[in-house]
C-alpha cells in the first residue's frame, strides 16, 4: 500500500484526478469502480474539468458502482448512482450505458447482488476501484465486522455510518438501515484501488488503515495486503499516523 499526503483536500484531488487520467490515457478502455460521498466530489469536477479541456475522454471506459442504498430510487439525489451521473458521467462523453449500477429497488436484492458481482467477474473485474473511508473505518458499506471473503452483498449500515449521513437526508430516520455493497474480496479484486481521505475527523480510521494491525475492526486495514493500493490523504487526515509519509 502506497500512502501519499499532501496539504489539503483540493491536493488530494488533484493527485487523485492526475491517475485516474493517466490510467484512462494509458488503457482507454479501463473499468473503473465508482463510490460517492463528499471525498469524491473534488475528484469528480477535477475529472469533468480535464474532459472539457479536452485532455482525456472517457468513451471507452466501463463503470462500477461500489454500493447503493436499498429502498431508494434511481431518481433520488440521495440514489449512488443518481450522484455519480449528476456528478461526473453526465458531465463527460461516458457511454450511455458504461455505468453498471446496483439497483436498491430491485425485488430481490440479494439476486441483485449477485447479479452485479457476475457482471463484474464477465467484465474481468476493474482496472481501478476507487473509495473513501468511514470515520469507523469502513470501505465501501462493508462495516467494522465484515468478513474478508465477503462478495456484493444486502449489509446493514451502523449507527456512527448512519450519523455520518444523516446531513444528507431531511432526518437521520430518512437513512436507509440497509444497503447492497461490493465486498471486501470483490474491492481486493480491484487491479489498483485508489483511496481518499480528507479532514480530520478521518484521522484515527487512517491511523488505524495505514499502522494498525489487519483487523476485522478496521475494514480499510485490509488495503494494507493490496499492492495496488494507493491511500491519498490531506495533513488532517495524516495527523494521527506514526510517521507522515
Ligand atoms: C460511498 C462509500 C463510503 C464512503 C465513506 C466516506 O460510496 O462507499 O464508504 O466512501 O463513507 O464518505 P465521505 O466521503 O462522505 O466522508
Amino acid at each position: 500500500m502506497d500512502v501519499v499526503v499532501v496539504e489539503s483536500a483540493e491536493e488530494v484531488a488533484r493527485e487523485a484526478a492526475s491517475r485516474v487520467t493517466d490510467l484512462v490515457r494509458r488503457h482507454p478502455t479501463a473499468s473503473i469502480g465508482l463510490a460517492t460521498g463528499g471525498t469524491q466530489l473534488g475528484l469528480y469536477r477535477l475529472l469533468t474539468d480535464v474532459y472539457r479541456r479536452g485532455q482525456v475522454s472517457f468513451a471507452d471506459n466501463q463503470f462500477f458502482m461500489l454500493d447503493e442504498y436499498a429502498g431508494i430510487l434511481p431518481t433520488s439525489t440521495n440514489s449512488f448512482q443518481h450522484v455519480v451521473r449528476s456528478e461526473f458521467l453526465n458531465h463527460v462523453d461516458a457511454a450511455p450505458r458504461s455505468l453498471h449500477v446496483l439497483d436498491g429497488t430491485a425485488h430481490d436484492l440479494h439476486a441483485e447482488a449477485q447479479r452485479f458481482e457476475q457482471i463484474l467477474r464477465d467484465a474481468g473485474g476493474v482496472d481501478m476501484q476507487l473509495l473513501g473511508i468511514g470515520t469507523n473505518g469502513h470501505v465501501g458499506f462493508n462495516e467494522p465486522g465484515s468478513p474478508p471473503n465477503s462478495r456484493t452483498r444486502l449489509v446493514r449500515l451502523h449507527d456512527d455510518t448512519i450519523a455520518s449521513n444523516a446531513p444528507y437526508f431531511s432526518s437521520p430516520a430518512e437513512v436507509p438501515r440497509v444497503a447492497i455493497s461490493q465486498g471486501l474480496e470483490t474491492i481486493m479484486k480491484a487491479r489498483s484501488i485508489l483511496l481518499m481521505a480528507i479532514g480530520a475527523r478521518k484521522a484515527k480510521a487512517v491511523a488505524e488503515m495505514i499502522d494498525g494491525e489487519i483487523t476485522l475492526e478496521c475494514p480499510a486495514s485490509i488495503l494494507q495486503g493490496h499492492s495496488g493500493a494507493t491511500v491519498i490523504v490531506d495533513s488532517a487526515a495524516a495527523s494521527l499516523l506514526a510517521s507522515r509519509v
